[in-house]
């Protein structure tokens, strides 16, 4: 841990206002064999309501893991995750089911996430049933209306994910989190995949649905120039710990820790620049004290 860090394992205090999330003391182990592998270590942020918060930290750090708990694909060992007020870091599947709409994932890999033999529009659609639209010619009209809203033309709403460049697939499953109309949408890596420019857009328009929404954004990528562009705080992670968090502006021009300053160096390698993830800065860095 840094010295000169202002309370070390949080992150987001600065910003004003009850958090909308606030995550405290996260510890999540899988179960391995002959024991536990402790993927996140007494984790610790909070996000205001409208603002985005970034994770950033190398491949295997916790991120995804920290995003899974989150929307409450798995169940934390220890610790508390409060959505508007309510802890749902312990609540059963069916405490569970009315938050559940409200809190939504953007995959790295929309093509793993697109039921490849549906429709653009039956795959927006589907969200729609389950939040209760009974009418199918309003779950269809809706579904449109959200294609529309991504960007995409109305010749795709009965094309299928094989049809679709990435880009476009990755609008597909941004319409289909909106249809849940949640107020926390979970990015993990979502504009990883994609070229540069292809990337820029689509965060683009997530920053407009976030101005026109106020969604918050929980946005995690490894590539700390995205993180510039999407997030006003941000959070590093090695090895499930937090090692930095702060204003993103002020962690990225000052990293107070040796392990976000030897992340801002691999950022300026051209491998990494053309979209290789930064493996194996751990062992450049000095364990943490
Ligand atoms: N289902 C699992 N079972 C056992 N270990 C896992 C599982 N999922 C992830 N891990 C381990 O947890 C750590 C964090 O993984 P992950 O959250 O996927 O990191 P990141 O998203 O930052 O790459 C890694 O060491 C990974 O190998
Ligand atoms: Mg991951």
């Amino acid at each position: 841990m840094s010295g000169t860090a202002p309370a070390p394992g949080t992150a987001g205090q600065s910003t004003t206002g009850p958090a909308f999330l606030d995550v405290s003391g996260l510890v999540v182990e899988y179960p391995v064999r002959g024991g536990v592998v402790r993927a996140v270590d007494d984790v610790s942020f909070t996000v205001a309501r409208g603002s985005t918060l970034a994770i950033v930290g190398e491949s295997g750090c916790g991120k995804s893991t920290i995003a899974r708990s989150i929307v409450r694909l798995l169940r934390p060992t220890a610790g508390r995750i409060v959505v508007d007020g309510t802890d749902i870091a312990g609540l059963s599947e069916r405490r569970l089911r009315p938050m559940r709409s409200r809190v939504q994932m953007v995959f790295q890999d929309p093509y793993a996430s697109l039921d490849p033999h549906l429709s653009a529009q039956e795959i927006v659609a589907e969200p729609l049933r389950r939040r209760g639209v009974r009418s199918a010619a309003e779950r269809r009209a809706e579904a449109a209306r959200l294609i529309d809203r991504v960007g995409l033309p109305a010749s795709a709403l009965e094309r299928r994910p094989a049809e679709f460049s990435g880009g476009q697939r990755q609008r597909i499953g941004i319409a289909r989190a909106l249809a849940s109309r949640p107020d926390l949408l979970v990015c993990d890596e979502a504009t990883s995949a994609l070229d540069v420019s292809v990337q820029a857009q689509v965060l683009d328009l997530l920053r407009e649905i976030q101005r026109e929404t106020r969604l918050t954004y929980v946005f995690i990528s490894h590539n700390l120039g995205v993180v510039r562009e999407i997030s006003q705080e941000v959070v590093v992670m090695r090895a499930g710990r937090l090692v930095e968090s702060g204003a993103t502006d002020r962690v990225l021009a000052a990293p107070r820790h040796e392990y976000t300053r030897a992340l801002r160096r691999a950022a300026l390698d051209p491998a990494v620049i053309r979209g290789r993830k930064p493996r194996g800065l751990v062992a450049a860095v000095s364990p943490p004290a």
